[in-house]
């Protein structure tokens, strides 16, 4: 394989975290592989809601961190909680110095939206519905004034090189269609910071390149992954027929929105007290019920917004004009759709991964911050504050230096992932590891992977989306409870006491995979 050696820190990814860690480490050099054009299809920029944060003089971070763990359902690590709320309120000023132009009321102050499960409005936004994009505008701005920073678009990480439990370089490849052969970069460090895994999903808020590549890429070079079965599902992604769906954010609903069928009838109130602010899991399971039961459940803007939806929450209104919906007349279809993974690469407090030389910050991570159900705009929170600890620790191990810019040319040699493979093993995802799940579904689901693998071996990037839904499923299927997002119909109880946070190697979940293909031959 041809090989680069660099002085830069190799980024994976280009979302939100992988910028914050490059402005971070300025001027340490760092190249960040991007698989589109900086800012085009990161997850980040598609967040619709913002970035939780206990700005309001009557709100504390002890609140924040006592929600979060509630949401939690029993396997949020509480030092990491306290952690990361505490440091909430310093990113939001830092964002804010950096450009980020937040929502604010007429004496200056933030304004805040409400969303599920949290015990104040408290989450700080933009434009309504426009803070994951304008964050990463004004981020993108500081990176073109950092001349440390180069950034590799239109190139894809698909493995990691491992020499003595240490990684030394990120194997990349044309994202033009996978079909190059790949390129070994070799840095002084290597941030994970390359988003999550919805995309394995049929039906998804994802942007469609996240398919759980990072973290199966991390698993197979022999990484521990934590909490891979505990998958967020949002209840109200439009159900319009795109691929991604379309989010219609958890605010508008803290507006005032309210949840109905096709029949007329308001079904959350008598499933929570909270109705349509219930914990996202059980919003999410109401809504998986309905559209099962063929209920059409609809996300209903008109009494609480009416025609003030397209001046406040643009991205939603775009998304219904497309689709010929016009939600000040009209309820909006909604279902379930894959939206985050709790789940992801394990990490300690300082983001290390169990091989050395390697950080994970952002949605590819398992913090342990999020448990079994993630509070709503946690999740941008959470990349600022690793990006930050994961920089400030690389800092502590790669001096300041100067770095000639990287030049990779690629050569055919590489091997797309089937299109049809891909679909299939969406639909499986989706099917059998989904919002319910029992033990004959998530076997079927294994063994139909370790099909669709098999059939595929020369495509790595496909074989990094097998690794990844390996593992969801394999966690998934051991653990034998329902806790927060992951529900198991056949064992519809919460075990007693505090969860335990799942680790697996892709080792232990191939077993597992094997052992159940064994006894279906
Ligand atoms: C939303 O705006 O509903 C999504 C926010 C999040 O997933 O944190």
């Amino acid at each position: 394989m041809k090989s680069i050696q660099t002085d830069r820190i190799v980024i994976v990814g280009a979302g939100l975290g992988a910028i914050y860690a490059a402005l971070r480490l300025a001027p340490r050099p760092v190249v960040m592989i991007s698989p589109e054009n900086l800012g085009e299809g990161a997850s980040s920029a598609w967040a619709q809601g913002g970035v939780a944060a206990a700005m309001d003089t009557a709100d504390s971070a002890q609140s924040h961190a006592a929600d979060t763990v509630k949401a939690g359902d029993g396997t949020v690590d509480p030092t990491v909680a306290d952690l990361v709320t505490e440091e909430a309120r310093e990113h939001i000023l830092h964002l804010t110095a950096l450009g980020t132009p937040f929502d604010r009321n007429a004496g200056g102050g933030y304004v805040m939206s409400r969303e599920a499960a949290h015990s104040y409005a408290r989450v700080v936004r933009v434009k309504g519905d426009q803070a994951g994009a304008e964050i990463m505008a004004a981020l993108i701005e500081r990176v073109k004034e950092t001349p440390s920073i180069q950034v590799l678009e239109g190139t894809m990480a698909v493995d990691l090189e491992v020499s003595d439990g240490r990684v030394t370089g990120v194997a990349v490849q044309s994202a033009n269609e996978l079909r190059s052969a790949p390129v070994m970069l070799r840095g002084s460090a290597v941030l994970l910071a390359g988003g999550g895994s919805g995309g394995l999903y049929a039906v998804t808020t994802n942007p469609p390149r996240i398919r759980g590549q990072v973290i199966g890429l991390a698993a197979r070079a022999g990484a521990v992954i934590s909490d891979a079965e505990f998958v967020q599902f949002h209840p109200t992604a439009m159900d319009v027929g795109e691929d991604p769906a379309p989010l219609a954010t958890e605010a508008l609903r803290g507006e005032g929105a309210i949840l109905t069928n096709k029949d007329g009838e308001r079904f959350m109130q008598a499933l929570h007290p909270d109705a349509e602010l219930a914990p996202r899991d059980i919003v999410a399971r109401a809504i998986f019920a309905q559209s099962q039961a063929g209920l059409r459940p609809m996300l209903d803007t008109r009494d609480a917004l009416g025609e003030a939806i397209t001046s406040q929450y643009p991205a939603v209104a775009d998304a219904c004009a497309r689709n010929a919906i016009d939600p000040a007349t009209q309820p909006i279809p909604v279902a379930a759709a894959a939206h985050y993974h709790m789940g992801g690469i394990a990490t300690d407090t300082h983001g290390r991964a169990s091989l050395s030389n390697l950080w994970v910050c952002g949605e590819a991570a398992s913090t342990g911050l999020h448990g079994a159900n993630r509070l709503a705009s946690n999740g941008l929170l959470e990349a600022l504050v690793f990006a930050r600890i994961c920089a400030d620790g690389i800092a502590t191990v790669v001096p300041e230096t100067t770095a000639e810019r990287i030049r990779v040319s690629f050569e055919d040699g590489g091997t797309p992932p089937d299109p049809d493979a891909v679909a299939e093993l969406r639909h499986t995802m989706t099917g059998c590891v989904g919002v319910v799940r029992d033990a004959n579904g998530l076997k079927s689901a294994l063994r139909k992977i370790a099909d669709l693998e098999a059939a595929n071996q020369t495509s790595v990037s496909f074989l990094n989306m097998t690794a990844t839904a390996t593992l969801i499923t394999a966690s998934a299927l051991k653990r034998e409870e329902s806790r927060g997002a992951h529900c198991r119909s056949d064992f519809p109880d919460t075990l007693a006491g505090d969860g335990k946070r799942s680790r697996l190697t892709l080792r232990d979940a191939l077993a597992i995979r094997s052992q159940i293909c064994k006894e279906a031959s």
